[in-house]
Formats: C-alpha cells, sequence, structure tokens
C-alpha cells in the first residue's frame, strides 16, 4: 500500500491506496492563508507538518497501515520556504500567489540568461525574486539562509530529515536548467545564492529518504519510502494519466491550470506559457496558469455572504455571455499577461446584476482566461483536442459546460472524486516504493464527456474578444 500527501493551498490531503490502486482511506486538514499586505499571500510552514501528523495519524486510524511501502508527496508550487542551520524556518513561507516581488521579477527578467536556461518568464510567484525580495528587504533573514526549500520539500525534510527536491517542482523556482534538469550555478550566482543552498535533486519516481524511524514509531507506521513527488501540477498529471505527448487537463482549483504533457523539452517564455519538467525522466511539460479560478467565485462568496457552492447552483442552462464582464485578476495574473499589479474589475452592472448574475460572470471571466491560456499554448505549436476536467470547480456541470464552449474543445470528466495530485503522489510512492513502472499512471474512468455547444461558440468568441478588450484598456488605469 502507498500513500499519497498533497499539501494544497486551502487543506493538506492525504490517501492511502492499495496495490490495485483502491482507495482504502483519505483525511483532508483545512489550511490558511495570511495575506498582511496587499499582493502578499503567505503560510507557517509549522502548519503544515501539524496537518501531516494529523492526516496520517488519521489514515491509520481508518485502515491497517503495515503494509505501507510508499510515500509520495505533492504540493502548491513555488513558495520559498527559508530555512537556517538547525533547519529552523526563518519567516513564513510565501506562496504561489504572493506578487510582492514583481520589482525584482522584472529585474531578473532582464536579465536574458534566466528565460534561455530555465525556459520561463521569472514571475513574480516564482521562488527566485521572492527570495531576492527577502534580500533586499530583510537582509537579516536573507543572511541566515542555509537552505530553500519548496513547500512540500519542507515537508519531506519533516517526514525523512533529508533535503531533497525533484524536478518538477525545482523548474518553478527560475533557478533550474530546465533542458538538462540540474541547479544552474550561474542562476544561483545572478541571485547571490549558490548551490550549498538548494536541496539534492532527484526525478519525481525517485527514492528521496526514508520516513524518520522516530516519527513512523510515533504514527505506527513503517518506515517506508518517501518518493521524489512532484508539484502539484505534474502530479495532478500523474494521478490523471497525462503523461504522453497530446494529453493535457484543465485545472479548477484555487489557481487554474490548462496543462499539456509535451514529450521533449518545448520552451516559449514569450507565450508566458509555464515549461517544466515533469515528474517521471525524460518528460517535461507545458502550461498556462491563472492566479485565481475557483478563488475568484470564493471572493465573490465573502462578498455576497453566500457559499460558492450556492453560488453555482441553479444557474440553469449556459448561455451567451452577458455584456458583465469580470477580469478574475485579483491578485494579478501570469499566462498571458505576466501582469501582477492587474487587479479584478467587473464592467457593466446594472440594476438587474444581483448575486447569480455576478456569479455567471465570474465563471464566465474565468472561463475566458482559460481560453487566454488556450490561445497562448497553441501559439507555442502545441494542440489539444481534448482535455480531462479537474479540481473543485469540475463539480459544477454548469461551469464545465460554459468552459467546454469557450475554450471549444470536450472535456472529460473522471468518475472518481477529486484525488488528483494525491492519487499522483502515491503513485509516484509506488514508483519508488516497489519500482512500478509509468503503466501504473494510467487514465481515470470518466463518467462523462462534456462537448462545446456548436449554437454557443460563436458568442463565446465574441465575449472573449470583449474580455481582451477590456484587458487592453484598463490594464494602464
Ligand atoms: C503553478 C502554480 C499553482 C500552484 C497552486 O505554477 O503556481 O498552480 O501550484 O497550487
Amino acid at each position: 500500500m502507498f500513500i499519497g500527501l498533497d499539501l494544497g493551498t486551502s487543506s493538506l490531503k492525504a490517501i492511502l491506496i492499495d496495490d490495485a490502486q483502491d482507495i482504502l482511506a483519505e483525511h483532508s486538514v483545512a489550511l490558511s492563508v495570511e495575506r498582511r499586505h496587499d499582493g502578499w499571500s503567505e503560510q507557517d510552514p509549522a502548519s503544515w507538518c501539524a496537518a501531516v501528523v494529523t492526516a496520517l495519524r488519521a489514515l491509520a486510524t481508518q485502515a491497517d497501515c503495515s503494509g505501507l511501502k510508499g510515500i509520495g508527496l505533492a504540493g502548491h508550487m513555488h513558495g520559498a520556504t527559508l530555512i537556517g542551520a538547525d533547519d529552523n524556518v526563518l519567516r513564513p513561507c510565501m506562496l504561489w500567489n504572493d506578487t510582492r516581488s514583481h520589482v525584482e521579477a522584472a529585474a531578473m527578467d532582464d536579465d536574458p540568461q534566466f528565460r534561455a536556461i530555465t525556459g520561463n518568464i521569472v514571475f513574480p510567484g516564482f521562488t527566485a525574486p521572492k527570495v531576492d525580495w527577502v534580500r533586499k528587504n530583510e537582509p537579516d533573514v536573507f543572511a541566515k539562509i542555509a537552505k530553500v526549500l519548496l513547500p512540500k520539500d519542507y515537508l519531506r525534510l519533516f517526514l525523512t530529515g533529508e533535503h531533497v527536491s525533484e524536478m518538477s517542482d525545482a523548474a518553478g523556482t527560475a533557478w533550474l536548467d530546465t533542458g538538462a534538469r540540474d541547479w544552474s550555478e550561474d542562476l544561483l550566482a545572478a541571485s547571490h545564492l549558490d548551490r550549498s543552498q538548494m536541496p539534492l535533486l532527484v526525478e519525481g519516481s525517485a527514492t528521496s529518504g526514508m520516513l524518520r524511524a522516530d516519527l513512523a514509531a510515533e504514527l505506527g507506521l513503517p518506515c517506508a519510502v518517501v518518493a521524489g513527488g512532484a508539484g502539484d501540477n505534474a502530479a495532478a498529471a500523474i494521478g490523471a494519466g497525462v503523461v504522453k505527448d497530446g494529453t493535457g487537463f484543465v485545472s479548477l482549483g484555487t489557481s487554474g491550470v490548462f496543462f499539456a504533457a509535451n514529450a521533449g523539452y518545448r520552451p516559449d517564455p514569450a507565450t508566458a506559457v509555464h515549461t517544466f519538467c515533469h515528474a517521471v525522466p525524460d518528460t517535461w511539460h507545458q502550461m498556462g496558469v491563472i492566479l485565481a479560478a475557483t478563488d475568484a467565485l470564493n471572493w465573490l462568496a465573502n462578498l455576497t455572504g453566500q457559499s460558492a457552492g450556492d453560488l453555482s447552483r441553479d444557474l440553469g442552462d449556459v448561455v451567451a455571455p452577458s455584456k458583465t464582464v469580470f477580469l478574475p485578476y485579483l491578485g494579478g495574473e501570469r499566462t498571458p499577461h505576466n501582469n501582477a499589479q492587474m487587479r479584478g474589475q467587473f464592467l457593466h452592472l446594472d440594476h438587474a446584476t444581483d448575486a447569480k448574475a455576478a456569479a455567471r460572470a465570474v465563471l464566465q471571466g474565468v472561463s475566458f482566461a482559460f481560453a487566454d491560456c488556450k490561445d497562448a499554448l497553441v501559439a507555442t505549436g502545441t494542440t489539444l483536442t481534448r482535455a480531462l476536467a479537474m479540481g473543485g470547480g469540475a463539480n459544477s456541470d454548469h461551469w464545465l459546460s460554459m468552459l467546454a464552449s469557450t475554450i471549444n474543445i470536450p472535456l472529460d470528466v473522471p468518475k472518481a472524486g477529486d484525488f488528483g495530485a494525491a492519487l499522483g503522489a502515491a503513485r509516484l510512492g509506488m514508483m519508488a516504493g516497489v519500482g512500478a513502472g509509468i503503466e501504473v499512471a494510467m487514465q481515470p474512468p470518466l463518467a462523462k464527456t462534456v462537448e462545446p455547444d456548436a449554437a454557443l461558440i460563436a458568442a463565446m468568441a465574441e465575449g472573449h474578444a470583449r474580455y481582451k478588450q477590456a484587458y487592453r484598456v484598463l490594464k494602464d488605469l
């Protein structure tokens, strides 16, 4: 049996699967995000360790875990977890959607070697500019950095005592030579850091360490192998069997992701598409990233005092987009704009715009953001003729149908619940724990396929054009 742990932004999910990949137990622990200033987004790494202990204990009470052979880790990407000598945490972790370092990011991005070596724009959410912000604003903290760890790699340190990362998550730091799958000493030097401050690198499907004996005893678990694991998007892809060139998924999670698996390394930074290593050797992937997907609906829920579930229920049939346009840039946007300072907009409100109409506009605005990501992927030469639909937002049939017509491809909806990244992590745990091959990362059985509605495609494209025009007009205001 194998455990998959997914450190998400709003919760840590743990699943236990048997050798046939049937889910034997699962548990989630809620996590919170601190936003002390506009553009900031932080978590206390101690809360991740407390959550993982609670989750592992819960799995052990639901099932007999004595046959555990492998654990895989997935987690939200790009976070800067700064640790000093003795592995003490130096400050709260700055998360993937923390955009305070946009000035540092732009300066690094102006240095051509970053795009040339990493294959990506240096986005403000990536790790390198955040650490540079610390260098400038918190020099005492910077001076004490012994290691920079990604969030799930800090969990690994807690679980195994090892400082290790893996290729898919490391590719989101802006310090990885993504084609060569190794740290770039030139980029580290340009960031006033060196290799000794980076964790060792393994492939996601390789062993990174063993569960600490004292922790294993405390939790009543065997000292299982801990796999490299993956950043949450690559892990979700392993969970959904998205590994072969031409396969892809859309994820309606806190962030929105349009993901495409690639057989080779195909960077095209000018499109603002991310090009990262996949979680298994010799494979890469591209993705367009939207900073607020379900997070945009959560924002409206907070504002209206209704739950996101209530807001997205009973919306009726999907119709042509109304004139009310919502730009979901609540914390800036990555693909296609790379604009950390843009903020959300609601246009064309009238007396009839009630909470339902606003909710429809929010779902439509996020769907247009996915259409932007699709256009950006197409501009790199990648074509996707269908995609799996994942993430919490995929539970809304209304949203899926709107999205399918907006991006004009069929969306395949898996039968099982939302185990994506945790299942992918468990599969990587299988690969490292018992040497299983990539064939364990099969596609899930489908519940249904949501087809684009031919009668709506032209209206959606018109709405998308208006959405893009709204951004162009408003971005400098
Ligand atoms: C990807 C990204 C997000 C986080 C969210 O580049 O920033 O998808 O990984 O979990």
